[in-house]
C-alpha cells in the first residue's frame, strides 16, 4: 500500500483523455445514461440501430438484463468488413509463432477472406444460426478465423483453453450440447508438442453428442482420424469461395459462451450476448489503451480466456487495430523472448500478467534491456493484483519509467474493463486499479450485506450498483444458478466475488476473491473442482482445497487429503493425485503441496472450516481464530504437525 502518485506520464498530459473529460464523461454515463449509451452506440456499425438502451432489473421477482434489445448487428462486419475501404492492407493480426523463425501477418482484406472461407466450411458441415461450436485450438490465426466464422454466421462458439484435459473438455462440450469442434493437430508451446486432436479424441469418447471434428494442420503430425466424423480445414477450405452473407443478429442473441470456475460445482457456462459484449470490448479498448490507428497492440492472454477474446480478437479488431498473437510462452527459447517480440513488431502497447512480469522480474533485467523497446508507450496488467514491487519493476525497466501502466481490473463475467486508470487521466498508484469506466457504479458492502459510505476510505466485499452492456446475461442453461451465485448474497447488487478498498483519494484497490476461488498465475480455479478431482481417486476419503500466498503465481493450491482406513500415504500416492488433478482438469490446476492429514477441522454439523486451513497453508498460525466450535478441536495440532512435513 502506498500513498505515492505517479503523475500522468508527459507523453499523455496532452491525449484525448484528461482527468476533467474523464470527470465529466464519467457523470454523464451514471446520471444521463440514455443520452450518454446513445453517444457511445456510434463505435458500432449497426443494420438497425438500437432505440432501446437497456431494460434491467436485478431483483428476483423481475429479474432481467438486456441491452440495446432491438438493435441488430452482425460482430464480424464490425471486426472486419467496415474496415476494409480504408483498412484492407492494414495488419489486422500479426501472427509470431513459438519459434521466432515463424511469423507473418493478415491484412484486413485477407482476414475477410479467411474468415469468409472459414464461415462457409461451418456451414457445409452444417453448422446453423444458434448452434454450440466448441473451439480447442492452439494459438495460431485459425482460432480467430474460426471465432470470427461463428460470428459471421450466427453460431455461438465455446473456447476451451487448450490446455484443458480432455475430461475438462468432454464436460464443457456436454454442458453446451455442442455437436462441432474445431481443433488443430496438434500445438506449440516452449518447443513442446500438445496433442489437441489426441485429446478431443479422448474426450469425444464421453460426448457422444458431437457429430463433426473440423481439424487445422498446423504441425502435421500424424493423428488419429474417424471417416464421417473428422474433417480436414485444409480438404474443406478449397471447395467454397472467400464470400459469406453475414447473418444479422439481435443484439440480445447469444454470442459465446466461456467457462470459468466458480466457488461451487462444475465451471460455469458465462454466456455473453451479440450488442453489449462487442460495445463494451470496443469501447474499453479504445479508452484503457488510448487506441490510435498505428498502434501495434500486444495482449499475451490465450484466446481461451476473455481476455483473449475481448482484447486479441473482439476490442482490437472492432477498433481496426493491428493485434498480434502469439503462440508461445515468455521463456522460449529465453528468457528475453517477450522483448524481443516487442522489439521485431515495434509493439506500442503491451498486456500481459502480473504473474507473468514476477516471473520475468525474477531472471533480472538484462533480458530486457539488451532489446529496444523504445516502440512501448503503454503497459497494461490483468488477472490478478499486481505487487508494488512488480508494478515498479515493470514501470522502471520495462517501460523505461515513462509508460503507464493500466492495471484492470474485470473478469469473465464482465466482458471487459471495469475498474481501471486511463492513461491519459489519472495519475497512477502501484497496485490500484484507481478508477470505474464509464457507466460503472462499485460499491462495498460488509458481510452482512450493509451498503459502506460511498465517501472516503473504506473496505469491504465488491458489488455494482446497475448493469453495463458488457455484463454476462445468464449461465448457459440455468438461469436460476446465474441468479443465486451473483446476485442473492447482497440483493439488489452483482456480487464479484472480490474484496476491496477504496482510500481516501478515491483509488479502488482490489484485495482478492472473498470466495473458494483460487486464482493461480492468473487463472481462476474452483476449490470445489480440485476436490472432486482429488475425492475420485479410490484411495482418497475427503479432500480441502485452499489457496495460499506464492511469490510467482500469486496463489498456490495447497491439497489437504484424508485417504481411507489402511492406505498409506506415501511419495507415489502424493504424486498419483497429482498427476490425478492434472488429469481431471488440466495442468493448469496441478496441486503445489499434498498435506496428509488424519482427519480435517470441521463444525458439528459437519462443515469443513475452511478458514483455519487457509491460516495453516499461509503458516499464520498465531492467528487461527476460535477453534472452540471444532467437533475434535485436537485435528488442529496433527494438521500443524503435518504441515512442517507438506510445506
Ligand atoms: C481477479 C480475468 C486484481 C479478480 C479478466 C477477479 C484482478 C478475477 C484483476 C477474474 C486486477 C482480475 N487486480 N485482481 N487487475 N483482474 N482480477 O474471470 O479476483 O479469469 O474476480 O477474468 O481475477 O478472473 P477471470
Amino acid at each position: 500500500m502506498t500513498d505515492e502518485i505517479i503523475p500522468v506520464a508527459s507523453s499523455f498530459s496532452g491525449s484525448d483523455m484528461s482527468a476533467e473529460r474523464y470527470k465529466a464523461r464519467y457523470a454523464r454515463s451514471i446520471e444521463e445514461p440514455e443520452a450518454f449509451w446513445r453517444e457511445e452506440l456510434g463505435r458500432l456499425d449497426w443494420i438497425r440501430r438500437p432505440e432501446k438502451i437497456s431494460d434491467v432489473s436485478f431483483n428476483k421477482d423481475d429479474f432481467r438484463i438486456r441491452w440495446f434489445e432491438d438493435g441488430i448487428l452482425n460482430v464480424s462486419v464490425n471486426c472486419i468488413d467496415r474496415h476494409l475501404e480504408t483498412r484492407a492492407n492494414k495488419p489486422a493480426l500479426i501472427w509470431e509463432g513459438d519459434h521466432p523463425a515463424h511469423h507473418h501477418s493478415i491484412t484486413y482484406r485477407q482476414l475477410h477472406d479467411h474468415v469468409c472461407r472459414f464461415a462457409n466450411v461451418l456451414k457445409m458441415l452444417g453448422v446453423k444460426k444458434g448452434d454450440r461450436v466448441t473451439l480447442y485450438m492452439p494459438m495460431i490465426p485459425q482460432a480467430v478465423f474460426a471465432m470470427l466464422a461463428c460470428t459471421r454466421i450466427g453460431a455461438v462458439h465455446s473456447v476451451v483453453f487448450g490446455g484443458f484435459s480432455p475430461e475438462a473438455l468432454s464436460g464443457r462440450i456436454n454442458d453446451c450440447q455442442s455437436e462441432f469442434v474445431i481443433t488443430a493437430d496438434q500445438g506449440v508451446r516452449g518447443g513442446k508438442a500438445i496433442p489437441l486432436k489426441d485429446n478431443v479424441d479422448e474426450a469425444l469418447k464421453s460426448a457422444p453428442g458431437v457429430k463433426r471434428v473440423l481439424c487445422v494442420k498446423h504441425t502435421g503430425a500424424n493423428v488419429h482420424w474417424e471417416e464421417g466424423r473428422d474433417y480436414w480445414y485444409h480438404d474443406l477450405s478449397i471447395q467454397v469461395d472467400a464470400h459469406c452473407a453475414p447473418e444479422p443478429m439481435g443484439a440480445e442473441d447469444p454470442l459465446f459462451i466461456l467457462y470459468t470456475s466458480g466457488s461451487t460445482g462444475k465451471p460455469k457456462g458465462v454466456l455473453h450476448t451479440t450488442g453489449g459484449y462487442l460495445l463494451w470490448a470496443t469501447m474499453t479498448h479504445a479508452l484503457t489503451f488510448d487506441a490510435k490507428e498505428d498502434d501495434i497492440f500486444w495482449c499475451t492472454a490465450d484466446i481461451g480466456w476473455v481476455t483473449g477474446h475481448s482484447y486479441i480478437v473482439y476490442g482490437p479488431l472492432a477498433n481496426g487495430a493491428t493485434s498480434l498473437m502469439f503462440e508461445g510462452v515468455p521463456t522460449w527459447p529465453d528468457a528475453s523472448r517477450f522483448w524481443q517480440v516487442i522489439e521485431k513488431h515495434k509493439v506500442s502497447v503491451f498486456y500481459t500478467a502480473p504473474t507473468a512480469i514476477r516471473a520475468l522480474m525474477r531472471l533480472g533485467d538484462d533480458p530486457v534491456t539488451k532489446h529496444d523497446r523504445s516502440s512501448l508507450r503503454l503497459l497494461g496488467t490483468v488477472g490478478e493484483p499486481i505487487n508494488p514491487e512488480a508494478w515498479r519493476w515493470y514501470h522502471k525497466t520495462v517501460g523505461n519509467g515513462h509508460c503507464p501502466i493500466v492495471d484492470t481490473w474485470w473478469q469473465t463475467e464482465t466482458g471487459g474493463h471495469l475498474i481501471t486508470p486511463l492513461p491519459g487521466a489519472h495519475g497512477l498508484k502501484p497496485g490500484s486499479a484507481s478508477f470505474p469506466m464509464f457507466g460503472v457504479q462499485p460499491a462495498l458492502v460488509d458481510n452482512d450485506g450493509k451498503r459502506l459510505s460511498d465517501s472516503g476510505a473504506a473496505q469491504g466485499n465488491l458489488v455494482l450498483l446497475g448493469s453495463w452492456p458488457g455484463q454476462m446475461r445468464t449461465v448457459y442453461g440455468d438461469d436460476q444458478r446465474f441468479f443465486d451465485t451473483y446476485f442473492s448474497t447482497y440483493p439488489g447488487y452483482y456480487f464479484t466475488g472480490d474484496g476491496a478498498r477504496r482510500d481516501e483519494d478515491g483509488y479502488w484497490w482490489i484485495t482478492g476473491r472473498v470466495d473458494d476461488v483460487l486464482n493461480v498465475s492468473g487463472h481462476r480455479l474452483g476449490t470445489a473442482e480440485i476436490e472432486s478431482a482429488l475425492v475420485l481417486h479410490p484411495d482418497v476419503a475427503e479432500a480441502a482445497v485452499v489457496g495460499y500466498p506464492h511469490d510467482i503465481k500469486g496463489q498456490g493450491v495447497w491439497c489437504y487429503v484424508t485417504l481411507n482406513e489402511g492406505v498409506e500415504a506415501s511419495e507415489a500416492l502424493e504424486k498419483a493425485l497429482k498427476d490425478q488433478v492434472r488429469k481431471e482438469i488440466g495442468p493448469v490446476a496441478s496441486p503445489d503441496v499434498i498435506q496428509f492429514t488424519p482427519g480435517l477441522p470441521k463444525t458439528r454439523s459437519g462443515k469443513i472450516m475452511r478458514r483455519i486451513l487457509r491460516k495453516i497453508a499461509e503458516n499464520e498460525l498465531s492467528s487461527l481464530g476460535d477453534t472452540s466450535t471444532l467437533a475434535d478441536p485436537g485435528v488442529v495440532e496433527s494438521l500443524i504437525e503435518g504441515r512442517v512435513k507438506a510445506g
